[in-house]
Order: structure tokens, then sequence, then C-alpha cells
């Protein structure tokens, strides 16, 4: 069958890169990009729709007029930025997903991509090796509303057969698109702050540890989980998947490794380290092993080489 993909919320830091991965996979023509905001660029032979995951009647426009078999919704506002605007963060990353879910039951559109996050964890989920099924007590407007989007998804599968799928990701990592308002996001500015000044003051402590992922691992995980046989499937709320877990302190040390004067240097008192510290340090993915045989590529080492790499000719 000829897909056609819809990716809602494309220009951000996941959707970027995605896009990409899609248009090679499926050809440019059958992947459409949307977001609230034109992308800064968009070359020959790919499509981009304005839609606003709020706009009921806009997205089902949309879908009539382009036939997705296959949509992806990446629209959300993150950990971070919720804590300042609960509000809009409870209301787009809620009702975009139902808006999508009930257009896709009433249009007959089955397969669906929807991200959640280590967000959904708490502080009395189990810190270490944290396994797909433990109590999960969120206490970030973020975490609440991906939790209550993985009950949501798993419901539609089990009610209206949706065919959805999802990932709780871990702190995505790359060097195209800057991400926007995460607790995770420092492990990806120290980066930049490397090789332009040569420091960073990290707004997490040195040995706060969180599991991390490179992005190219990310999107060919996604994918991955999105070319398996649907029988394979035991989880319809979101999969676990490890990553990699470090500290900023062992970042550190890995981009010293390379660029020997970095120099790190630690604030105290951000808001960020409060949600940071009610997450988990390291995280169990067996089912996504055994469901859709899943393995890592990208160790921390790896992951540095690349990202510095990457930034010193592209950045
Ligand atoms: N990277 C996200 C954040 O920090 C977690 O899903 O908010």
């Amino acid at each position: 069958m000829k897909e056609t993909i819809i990716i809602l919320g494309a220009n951000g830091q996941i959707g970027t890169e995605l896009a990409q991965a899609l248009r090679k996979k499926f050809g440019s023509l059958q992947v459409i990009t949307s977001d609230i905001r034109e992308p800064q660029i968009l070359s020959e032979n790919e499509i981009f729709e304005p839609a606003d995951v709020l706009d009921k009647d806009g997205l089902r426009s949309l879908f009539l007029r382009h036939k997705p078999t296959q949509i992806y919704l990446l629209a959300a506002i993150l950990s971070a930025t919720g804590e300042q605007y609960p509000q809009k963060a409870w209301d787009l990353n809620m009702n975009g997903l139902l808006n999508i879910l009930d257009i896709a039951v009433e249009l007959g559109i089955k397969k669906i991509f929807w991200p959640s996050s280590i967000a959904v964890f708490g502080p009395h989920s189990p810190k270490k090796d944290t396994p797909q099924y433990c109590i999960m007590d969120p206490n970030s407007i973020y975490g609440i509303s991906k939790l209550a989007g993985e009950r949501l998804s798993e419901y539609y599968h089990n009610k209206h057969g949706l065919d959805i799928r999802s990932i709780r990701y871990p702190g995505i990592i790359s060097w195209k698109t800057q991400p926007g308002g995460g607790t995770t996001d420092y492990a990806i500015h120290v980066f930049f702050e490397a090789i332009r000044t040569g420091k960073y003051e990290c707004f997490l402590s040195e040995d706060t540890a969180l599991p991390m992922m490179y992005m190219e691992d990310a999107v060919r995980a996604t994918i991955q989980l999105m070319d398996a046989p649907a029988e394979n499937l035991t989880i319809r709320s979101s999969y676990n998947l490890a990553g990699v877990s470090f500290t900023p302190r062992e970042i550190a040390k890995e981009i010293k490794k390379i660029l020997p004067n970095f120099e790190m240097s630690y604030k105290e008192g951000d808001p960020r380290q409060a949600i940071a510290n009610s997450w988990p340090q390291s995280i169990e993915d067996d089912y996504a092993r055994k469901d859709w045989n899943w393995e890592l590529e990208f160790d921390l080492e790896a992951m540095a080489k690349d990202m510095i790499n990457n930034l010193k000719t592209n950045g």
C-alpha cells in the first residue's frame, strides 16, 4: 500500500529529523509536514501545510484533503515550559491528542504515532532500571499530560481499533535542531557551548543521572516501531526505551576527551533540578527489545564524538 504521512509539529527537534528520514523512506511527496509556524527551509518537492492541532475543523479538512494513512503527532509543550504555562501545556498536550484520536476514528485513519516520555514516571517510581510497569506518579504537568495521553491511546486502541504506537523517549540529543523547553536540554546546550566558548554552566547538579538517546537512534526506533507487525506489539500505551544514562559530570568528562580545555560549572537553584530529581536515572526496555527487536547503537562516547564532529563541520 502507498503510504501518505502527515507529521504534526514537524518543525520541532524530533519532527525536523523524522521528516527527513520519512521522506527518504517513502518519497518526498508522500510526507506532508505541518506546524503552526512556517518551516525555515522548504526544499523543492516538500509539502508543508500550516495547522494548529487545537483547531479540530482545520485538522479534519487537512486530513480530508491529503487522506493520510499515517499520522505523527509531535506538537507538545515540554517539561520546563510546561511548568511556566501549565494550562497551555495541558490544553495542547491533551486536547491536541484527543482531536487527532477522534478525527482518526471519524475518518478511519488507523495508524498513529504519538510520543510519550520518561516524564510519566515520578518520585515513587523505581529510580534505577525503571520497568515498563510500576508505580507512576508524575508531578510535572508535562508528565501528567503524557501519562493521561498514554491511557487515552490504549483506550482508543481497545475501543476503536486505532493502531496507535508510542515510545517513552528519553532526553533526545541532536545537533540539527535545538530542543525547546525541556529538562534534558542541558545535554545539547553543553555541546554547542563547548564548541562556541569552551565552557558551560549546567543548570542540573553534576550527579543528576538521566536517560538520554542520540537522535539517530530515536528516529530509527520510531520508524522501526511503526514498521513492526501490529500483532507483535503487546503495548499500546507507550514503550520504555532505555537509551544511555549519564550525569553532567560524565558528559563533561567525555567532551574533555575531545576538547581538553572544556570547563563545566554548575548553577544551583534552577527549577528544572526538581523535575529531573523526580525522573528515573535509568530505564529498562525489555519489551521494546522483545516485541520489535530494538537495539541501541550510540553510547555516550559515540554520541559525543558525532555531536562534536557535526557541530564543528556544520554548526
Ligand atoms: N526531553 C523532555 C523534557 O526534558 C522529556 O521528554 O521535557
